[in-house]
């Protein structure tokens, strides 16, 4: 039995978003794609580059940034887990109202250069926000190695003892595994209590290994895996009870980035889709079997795409509904933007960006 036609559900929150820097040319493209999506509030990575969000006042200019390109939308802050941050500094997060900090396992990827090698030396910092209710944010991969047997497919299972390791030290530190894409760490975020959760991207209930290696647009971090990974996938998000919510790690970069002479960039774009992708993904999910008839529910949709995230993070319940119409929209080809620049010495910057699944037909948000 496919999904209904139709779906009336609160709105969404998207708890892991790539934005980019602010006022700058992707985030006036993308930013006014959110709420078009069936999203009111979303959660931003902090992984700036030349410089990422590693203070309070850095964090909260951001913010301010992308109130002015849409002021409808609650962004909920991150920083950078970095040396410079000092437990002062997280005391004064929590006062700012900024919610996480991410960790980025140095080299594992974009703009993780600055990021972590170990966890030991911020062991005071990860007290102070246990302390404070400031969630830490996993990057779940370790860097590939060929001398340690590590590639983009181990990466991520390679990680989960340092996840078991944190959860056990801080015991009631809240931690997100970002963009779980394997069996393995969908049965590690259910192992562990209430305060460890996994978000899960739109991309990665579709997508499996071949797709990636045919095709850049497909490309991310941490890569989509095998069969049965996307079946753990598509399971946790109908049995997720709290454990599981959507974050999309919708990743824009320019086509230049993805298509250039060097390495393509890694990150799919899905924010104005985002739950298009994820109903589509469900239906195609049933179709093969993979999800048993019956099981993708209201109630599961409510918890996944509005309901856990929110409460995860001790924001309000939804105050607005949308509903969703199957085959009423289509995907862009792609998304074209430029910035004119300000004042003297300006420079005019042309940006475009392929959305996943372009061309395809998908679901249409209207706001109620
Ligand atoms: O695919 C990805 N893209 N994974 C990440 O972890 C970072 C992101 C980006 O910033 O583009
Ligand atoms: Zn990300």
């Amino acid at each position: 039995m496919p999904l209904q036609d139709s779906y009336t559900l609160p709105a969404a929150a998207d708890m892991h978003v790539h934005l980019r820097n602010a006022p700058g040319p992707i985030a006036s493209l993308v930013t006014p794609t959110i709420r078009r999506a069936g999203i009111d509030t979303v959660f931003v990575m902090p992984n700036l580059a030349p410089r990422p969000v590693v203070s309070v006042a850095e964090a909260l200019a951001y913010q301010r940034a992308l109130q002015a390109l849409d002021p409808e939308v609650t962004y909920l802050m991150s920083l950078y887990l970095h040396e410079s941050i000092t437990v002062e500094e997280i005391r004064r997060a929590r006062e700012a109202g900024i919610k996480g900090v991410k960790a980025y396992p140095r080299g594992a990827t974009t703009n993780s250069q600055w990021g972590v090698v170990s966890f030991e030396p911020f062991h005071d910092v990860l007290r102070a926000m246990e302390e404070e209710g400031i969630v830490l944010n996993l990057h779940g991969e370790v860097p590939s190695s060929a001398a340690d047997g590590v590639t983009v497919m181990n990466a991520e299972v390679r990680f989960l003892p340092v996840l078991k390791e944190l959860a056990a030290k801080y015991p009631r530190l809240k931690i997100v595994l970002e963009h779980c894409t394997t069996a393995d760490a969908v049965e590690a975020v259910r192992s562990l209590g209430d305060n460890v959760a996994g978000t899960i991207t739109a991309h990665h209930l579709s997508l499996l290994v071949d797709d990636w290696a045919a095709n850049v647009h497909h490309y991310c971090k941490p890569s989509a895996k095998s069969p049965e990974d996307r079946r753990a996938l598509l399971n946790a998000v109908v049995t997720s009870n709290g454990k599981f919510f959507l974050g999309t790690d919708s990743a824009p970069h320019n086509i230049t980035a993805k298509k250039g002479k060097g390495n393509t960039a890694a990150g799919v774009f899905t924010q104005p889709y985002a739950l298009g992708y994820v109903l589509t993904a469900l239906d195609e999910a049933l179709a093969r079997g993979d999800l048993p008839p019956g099981s993708v529910t209201d109630g599961a949709l409510r918890g996944f795409l509005s309901e856990y995230g929110r409460a995860f993070y001790g924001v309000a319940p939804a105050a607005r509904q949308i509903r969703l119409t199957r085959g009423g929209a289509r995907i862009a080809e792609s998304l074209k933007g430029e910035d004119k620049g300000e004042g003297e010495g300006r420079v005019e910057v042309e940006v475009e960006v392929v959305p996943f699944r372009a061309g395809e037909e998908t679901w249409a948000v209207e706001w109620l």
